[in-house]
């Protein structure tokens, strides 16, 4: 039988997130700078090179696979993976899901559907299109809607992850967690995360949820909710209603302890932790040394798992990482 999967703290790993692309047709202020440079097209992974290391990490215990990028959908193939990988819901993936922008959620919902994915998490920041526009350089609100419309009436359940930002969404969120409530949304709320050089200072910007969810508290009648994801998210119901509050506080309550999932870049890197650059070049050990070449890399890999990331939000602080998060998928 296959080995499992277990670093050096115990930490048994049974999430894998892979970047299909690092590339996004927004440009998020929080995530991204407005000139990107990207991976050059030859040096990604193919689709099959992407499916038989996904398949090799459902056989060593990963029951969880979240496709994400950049945003995955701009990836011309993501259709042929989604069905390739959607194959094993059932037999070893306990879900396949995938985090996206929306943008182009129209034309792919259905899909994704049909593939076996049963719900998504949808980046959107603001519900005021002025804003949206400004949060996201190019976004445009209505397309935005009109996609997650779409996820909603294929049967996508939908969850919305905003990223709480100073002066920009803060204000909006009770709102955002009504509109999510009236469409039967759940929410996640998300600090912002020092990864990669963008065109301000996070500082500025940063919101420690704690603040949010004193106000929200007054608000809504929210109960503790013991649902898990096998994602970071802590959850609160609110009653009377079937939408969850999840929070995600890697800042003001660290959740490295419970970590439970390693990352795939598009180059076919694994990133062992979000906050750190240790990686193993799996690409590389695929092409040199089959299944057997892939395994051993995984385990080395492994065994250099970080006990947790050490972000810092301080001003004029640098990011923790230099690469930003559409390299490693969030
Ligand atoms: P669920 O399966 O719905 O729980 O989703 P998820 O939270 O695992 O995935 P999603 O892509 O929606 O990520 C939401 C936020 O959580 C993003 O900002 C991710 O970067 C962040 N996140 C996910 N995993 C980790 C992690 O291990 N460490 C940190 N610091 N953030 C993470
Ligand atoms: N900090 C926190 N969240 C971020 N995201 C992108 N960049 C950052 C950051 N620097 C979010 C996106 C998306 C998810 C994958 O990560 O909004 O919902
Ligand atoms: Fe694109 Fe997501 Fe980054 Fe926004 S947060 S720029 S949608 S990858």
């Amino acid at each position: 039988v296959d080995p499992p999967l277990v670093d050096p703290q115990g930490r048994t790993i049974r999430y894998l997130r892979i970047s299909v692309t690092d590339r996004c047709d927004l440009r998020c202020r929080y995530c991204m700078a407005e000139q990107m440079t990207f991976l050059p097209r030859a040096k990604l992974l193919s689709l099959d090179e992407i499916a038989i290391i996904a398949e090799r990490f459902i056989a060593r215990g990963v029951t969880k696979i979240r496709l994400s990028g950049g945003e995955p959908l701009v990836r011309r193939d993501v259709g042929d993976l989604m069905r390739r990988l959607g194959r094993h819901v059932g037999a070893g993936l306990d879900e396949l899901t995938m985090t996206t922008n929306a943008t182009r959620l129209g034309q792919h919902a259905q899909g994704m559907v049909d593939a076996g994915i049963r719900r998504i998490n949808v980046s959107l920041d603001s519900l005021d299109a002025d804003r949206f526009r400004y949060i996201t350089r190019h976004g445009d609100l209505d397309q935005v809607l009109g996609g997650i419309a779409a996820a909603k009436a294929a049967g996508l359940a939908v969850k919305i992850n905003m990223v709480a930002l100073a002066g920009l969404n803060e204000a909006e969120i009770p709102a955002m967690l009504q509109w999510c409530i009236d469409e039967g949304h759940d929410l996640s709320l998300i600090e912002t995360m020092p990864l990669g050089a963008i065109d301000e200072d996070r500082t500025d910007r940063f919101v420690p949820l704690t603040r949010v969810f004193e106000d929200l508290k007054a608000r809504f009648p929210l109960t503790r909710d013991a649902h898990r994801t096998g994602g970071p998210a802590r959850y609160w119901r609110v009653e009377g209603t079937t939408t969850r509050l999840g929070l995600i506080s890697p800042l003001t309550a660290n959740f490295c302890d419970g970590c439970n999932r390693v990352r795939l870049t598009t180059e076919g890197k694994l990133y062992l932790c979000l906050g750190h650059e240790d990686q193993v070049d799996l690409k590389g050990a695929l092409r040199d040394g089959g299944i057997a070449g892939l395994d051993d890399a995984i385990d080395r890999g492994l065994l250099r798992k970080p006990a947790r990331h050490d972000f810092k939000i301080e001003a004029g602080s640098a990011p923790a990482v230099s690469r930003h998060m559409s390299v490693t998928g969030g």
